[in-house]
């Protein structure tokens, strides 16, 4: 494990277990999703979740261009992950970012998981998504609202794609980490994604080191947490649908 700076004024967790935030450690953030918003796209989402704000819209399958990007063998994914200028406290440049590159790699490879792209061999599905505000865990923000948005498409899928952020602030292991705890000196932040039902992970990524006793820890945190992002991804479909159109909460 490492040794961390003990001059930490800042309590990421408090003698009753609240964090900065007043969540307990293994609380999600507020999260609210709607299906079907973007009449345009084939299938979309708009997902709040804390201060991240993000819209998610699906166009496909359809054919693939150009041709020499395509697969006989497979729908091919292609995921746009851009942040607004606006959508952090500096001005984001508006030129496409490594960051924003890597992370559009790793959401697209996730969400490929959980879709029968074998039985749409030449075709495309482009999912691109839009961060209008952010606060960390925004990859994972766009990838549970990608999900919502490939389902609202009616693009067959054999599961969801859920997740959340679990790491370490102030040496104690917590659930979806906002940019003050991810920005703590020994913060270990770890987007983590699944497919709710198999539990198979499908997205992990590791910013800091940690021991496997904390992982041990941490990991059944983030699961259970997930497991209530899968709910919310469902009840915002059938929200959708129930009314047969767009829903109005
Ligand atoms: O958003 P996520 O946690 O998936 O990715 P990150 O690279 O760990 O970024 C954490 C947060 O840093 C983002 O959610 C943004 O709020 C912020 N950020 C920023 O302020 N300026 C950037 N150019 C990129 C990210």
């Amino acid at each position: 494990m490492m040794a961390k700076k003990t001059e930490d004024k800042i309590v990421y967790v408090d003698s009753k277990g609240k964090r900065l935030d007043g969540r307990k450690v293994e609380e999600l953030r507020p999260i609210k999703i709607r299906a079907g918003v973007i009449p345009s796209a084939d299938g979309s989402a708009y997902l709040e979740w804390g201060q991240n704000k993000v819209f998610a819209a699906v166009h496909g399958p359809r054919p693939c261009l150009p041709k020499h990007t395509a697969s006989p063998y497979k729908a091919v994914i292609k995921f746009d992950y851009k942040m607004a200028t606006f959508s952090v406290p500096d001005r984001k440049n508006p030129r496409p970012s490594r960051r924003e590159i890597e992370i559009s790699k790793v959401c697209g490879e996730a969400l490929e998981k959980a879709i029968f792209v074998e039985r749409f061999p030449n075709t495309e599905i482009v999912v691109i998504v839009a961060v209008i505000d952010s606060d960390a865990g925004s990859r994972i923000a766009s990838l549970t609202a990608a999900s919502v948005a490939m389902a609202d498409a009616g693009i067959p899928m054999r599961d969801m794609v859920a997740g959340t952020g679990i790491g370490r602030a102030g040496g104690k292991m917590i659930v979806d980490l906002n940019k003050a705890e991810e920005d703590a000196p020994d913060a270990v932040d770890i987007p983590l994604a699944i497919l709710p039902n198999s539990k198979e992970i499908v997205l992990l990524q590791m910013d800091g080191i940690m021991t496997k006793k904390e992982w041990e820890d941490v990991y059944p945190l983030g699961e259970k947490a997930i497991m209530q992002v899968y709910e919310l991804q469902k009840n915002a479909l059938k929200a959708k649908y129930a009314k047969n159109g767009v829903e109005e909460k």
